[in-house]
């Protein structure tokens, strides 16, 4: 290296260390990082200079995408491009059956022999909660659960001090057929052999207020209370 060269690159770095003693802290890391190779980062390893340039750049073009949207899910026939097992071909939108009868040419009938059926699916209404095509929910449905419910039921959540816990985490299913049942209010099981699904028989029973108590609804709400307990 020449004198003359020397003496350039002294002022360039003077210059350089003169400019970050004015910065903070961190804008000080920063420059360090994208002019100087394996500055250790703050948070203790060490990255090279070009990794954390390429990161910030990637961090700015990352705030600039739109997030991506949840994966669609798609009902099969519409996938498999068989529009004619529905419409009247591919370029018609007229529908061959009406209602559910279009559904239960490929699915099985779950209303038959049934003693309770939910009113919409009673009447025709399968397009309440899903889509025909594809849907960004599981089982095609047009919003998740319990939101769909709560599009024609009043949300029984709101303004209570106590939520039953599977209530309040929207797991309805637990409890409820969406479609159909032989026990009342649709429910998987009767009561209280649902209440005993998750609650311990022997223990609830074991308790001085349940002796000889089977009829739960005596005293306690099932999905939400101003009482301590769900008490009603
Ligand atoms: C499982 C049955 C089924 C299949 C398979 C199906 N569709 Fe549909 N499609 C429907 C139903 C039901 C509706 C009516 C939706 C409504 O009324 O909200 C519909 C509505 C439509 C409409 C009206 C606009 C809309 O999106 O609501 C178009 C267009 C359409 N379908 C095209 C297609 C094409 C193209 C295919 C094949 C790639 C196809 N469908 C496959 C059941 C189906
Ligand atoms: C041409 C046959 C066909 C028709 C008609 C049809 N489906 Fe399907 N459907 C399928 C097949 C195949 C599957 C995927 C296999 C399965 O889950 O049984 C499916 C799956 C589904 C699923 C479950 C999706 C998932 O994520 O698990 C729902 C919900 C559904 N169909 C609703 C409907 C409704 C509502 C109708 C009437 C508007 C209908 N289907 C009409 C063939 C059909
Ligand atoms: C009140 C909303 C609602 C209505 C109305 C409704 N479904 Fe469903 N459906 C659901 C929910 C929720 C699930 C998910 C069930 C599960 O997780 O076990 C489901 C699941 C399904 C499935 C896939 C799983 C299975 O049980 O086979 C099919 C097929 C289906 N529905 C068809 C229909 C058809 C056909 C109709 C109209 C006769 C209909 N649904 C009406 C809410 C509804
Ligand atoms: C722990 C089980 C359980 C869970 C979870 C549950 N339910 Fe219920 N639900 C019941 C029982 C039991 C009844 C019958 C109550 C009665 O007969 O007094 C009922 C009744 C109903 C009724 C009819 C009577 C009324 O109160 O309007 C609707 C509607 C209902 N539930 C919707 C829902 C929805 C929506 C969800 C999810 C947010 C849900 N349930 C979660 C057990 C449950
Ligand atoms: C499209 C509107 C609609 C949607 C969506 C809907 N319901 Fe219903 N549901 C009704 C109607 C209408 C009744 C009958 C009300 C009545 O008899 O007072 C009913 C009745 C019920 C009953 C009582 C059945 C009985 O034996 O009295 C339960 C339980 C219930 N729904 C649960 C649910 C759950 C859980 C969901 C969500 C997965 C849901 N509903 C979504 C309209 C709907
Ligand atoms: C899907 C599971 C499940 C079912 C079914 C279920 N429960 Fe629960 N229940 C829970 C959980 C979880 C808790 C919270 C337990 C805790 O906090 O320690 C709870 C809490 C309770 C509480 C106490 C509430 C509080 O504020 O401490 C009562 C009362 C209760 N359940 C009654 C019932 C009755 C009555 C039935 C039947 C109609 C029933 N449960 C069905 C899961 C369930
Ligand atoms: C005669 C009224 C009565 C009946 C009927 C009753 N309970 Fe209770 N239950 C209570 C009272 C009161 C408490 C609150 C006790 C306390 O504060 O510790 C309670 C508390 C509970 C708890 C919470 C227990 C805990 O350790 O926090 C559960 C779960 C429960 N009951 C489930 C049931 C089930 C399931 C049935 C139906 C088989 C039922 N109860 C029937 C009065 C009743």
């Amino acid at each position: 290296m020449t004198s003359r060269k020397t003496g350039r690159v002294f002022w360039v770095l003077f210059i350089f260390i003169f400019f970050l003693s004015g910065c903070s802290q961190a804008t000080k890391d920063k420059l360090l990082k994208t002019f100087i190779d394996g500055v250790p980062d703050k948070n203790g390893s060490t990255r090279v200079a070009a990794g954390a340039k390429q990161e910030k750049k990637a961090k700015e073009m990352d705030a600039k995408i739109e997030p991506l949207k949840p994966s669609l899910i798609y009902h099969q026939p519409f996938l498999e491009q068989m529009c004619d097992s529905c419409h009247d071909s591919k370029f018609s939108q007229k529908l061959i059956l009406k209602g559910k009868e279009l559904c239960f040419t490929c699915h099985d009938d779950f209303t038959k022999d049934k003693k309770v059926i939910h009113y919409p699916v009673s009447e025709d209404l399968c397009l309440e909660c899903h889509e025909p095509h594809q849907s960004e929910n599981k089982f095609l449905l047009k919003k998740t659960i319990p939101a769909i419910c709560f599009t024609c039921h009043d949300d029984f959540t709101k303004d209570k001090k106590v939520v039953h816990y599977p209530v309040a985490e929207g797991l309805c299913l637990e409890c409820h057929d969406p479609h159909s049942s032989d026990n009342p209010r649709m429910l998987k099981k009767t009561v209280p052999e649902i209440c005993f699904t998750c609650h311990d028989e022997k223990e609830i029973k074991g308790q001085p207020q349940h002796e000889g108590q089977n009829m739960c609804f005596e005293c306690h709400e099932v999905h939400s209370s101003n009482e301590e307990k769900l008490l009603k």
